[in-house]
């Protein structure tokens, strides 16, 4: 399928920040393919392409959007050759897009922005409420087939190599979900698992899986409970899917009515305590564990231990997360009052609690080795990070962290963020941290956004990577060999 992209202009009203914070401003293009500029060396093996996504046009003419989580999704690849690096970008074409630059303005609601529409007209189609689609949060697999997501249970269907968007999945089945996790897992067999929450009197969690060449989302288990948390991710380990109740919990008549904004439908309850709940992949069965209130975007890994199931979280006490990224405040330079915190939560088959351990703090974005994926526990994980001592205003840092000695080793730009690392695994190698991190960063000074290609093991760095503009600063990456 062709599809003729027009180009888009981008508005930009009011001054955009200074330094590295032109991350969080609007003016990204499309790009066609360019070759970038390498400095340094980069390892011969490496050949293949790294996809990011990320909001990118938070700003049209006749209003914006409040949060950094709410811009508008871009594409961008880069792709290593044998004799050079190619960079290229595209918007996604989703629905909301579409509606939002026509009008000139936000179409949908989005997670920190309202509906436009009134409540009249959201009456009208009540039994089949609008939702975004914009998908600037994760790029996933089924089989050989991409797709971006956001936290809507839309599949918006892209091209790894021309990022054109291509139609979203369509489904034939009756799996009734209103909002799901954003990081659906994609196992060895090219199958896609996810978490979707129905949302009611009662909240259903409902963890399906949909096999490389099936429209069906099969669904595997189920979790009733009196209000489902707040859900960006879930975790697997071979035998069990982990599922973690934030207390941010949804209040389901104000996604129905309300016209308020997506995280303006969760309310921070403290009071009833966070659960983790494991649905075994073998018959759907439940157990849940008890834990203190928490808020979780991103695991770093679930595994077994005997008759024991482990969850590496990266969590935070408290909601104030969601209003430290805030536009304004990130614009603005205002330091993160949230900290996160990670977790070690021990699920053992005679308890009703999880048992604690709390292994160090200022780590996101995390990453493991993906081959050695719930077996037994990987060794070591990687991560954006900040200062413990609080002296970070953003994401300042990759981070090596060895799981069982704590031991940081640590790549840092001067007056740069430098977002979620990639690992990329030497083809052949057994070792852990044998491969490269692939990390986006922009510092005060640099001309144009700069991607680090970093040794895993060491954290030296070997090269940089000169982008043609500024990557607004986005989430997640995929490796597309
Ligand atoms: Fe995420």
């Amino acid at each position: 399928m062709s599809v003729v992209l027009e180009r888009v202009s981008t508005p930009t009203p009011g001054a955009v920040s200074p330094g590295r914070l032109r991350g969080f401003h609007s003016g990204a293009r499309e790009i066609d393919s360019t070759e970038m500029h390498v400095e340094g060396r980069l390892p011969s093996w490496l050949r293949g392409g790294l996809l990011l996504n990320g909001p990118a046009l938070w700003d049209l003419p006749r209003g914006g959007y409040r949060h950094w989580f709410d811009g508008l999704a871009m594409l961008h690849r880069v792709q290593f050759n044998d004799a050079q690096v190619r960079y290229c970008s595209r918007f996604i074409r989703s629905e909301d897009y579409k509606q939002s630059v026509a009008a000139g303005a936000p179409a949908f609601s989005a997670f920190d922005t309202r509906d436009p529409e009134s409540f009249v007209e959201r009456l009208k189609h009540l039994n089949k409420p609008r939702v975004t689609d914009n998908p600037a949060v994760v790029m996933s697999r089924i089989g050989a087939r991409w797709f971006a997501t956001t936290e809507s249970p839309y599949l918006v269907g892209f091209d790894p190599n021309t990022l054109e968007t291509l139609p979203r999945m369509e489904f034939d089945d009756e799996l009734d979900i209103q909002i799901m996790a954003a990081h659906g897992i994609t196992d060895r067999h090219g199958s896609y698992w996810n978490v979707g929450i129905a949302l009611g009197q009662k909240c259903v969690y409902k963890l399906f899986c949909v096999h490389p060449g099936n429209h069906r989302r099969d669904l595997v288990g189920s979790i009733r409970v009196a209000k489902a948390g707040y859900t960006h991710a879930f975790a697997m380990t071979p035998q069990h899917a982990l599922i973690w109740e934030t207390a941010m919990r949804a209040q389901p008549l104000g996604f129905m009515f309300s016209g308020r904004s997506y995280i303006h439908n969760f309310k921070w309850d403290a009071a009833h305590g966070s659960k983790l709940h494991s649905v075994s992949l073998a018959d759907g069965r439940v157990k849940t564990w008890d834990m203190p209130a928490m808020m979780c975007f991103h695991a770093v890994q679930a595994y077994e231990r005997g008759d024991e199931i482990v969850a590496e979280l990266c969590i935070y006490d408290d909601a104030t997360v969601f209003d430290d990224l805030l536009l304004e405040r990130l614009r603005s330079d205002n330091v993160l009052r949230s900290m996160p915190r990670l977790v070690r939560y021990r699920l053992q088959s005679g308890r009703s609690d999880a048992l604690l351990e709390t292994f160090g703090e200022g780590f996101e974005l995390p990453q493991v080795r993906p081959v050695r994926f719930g077996q037994s526990g990987a060794a070591v994980a990687w991560g954006a990070g900040m200062d413990t001592g609080r002296s970070s205003t953003f994401l300042d840092r990759t981070i090596r962290l060895d799981l069982a000695s704590g031991e940081r080793r640590i790549w840092q730009r001067p007056a740069a963020v430098q977002l979620e690392p990639l690992f990329v695994a030497r083809p052949g190698s057994s070792a852990e941290d044998d491969g490269v991190l692939l990390v986006p960063t922009l510092a005060d000074d640099d001309a144009s956004s700069v991607i680090g290609v970093i040794d895993a093991a060491t954290m030296e760095c070997l090269a940089t990577l000169h982008a043609p503009q500024v990557i607004p600063f986005g989430f997640h990456a995929a490796w597309a060999g």
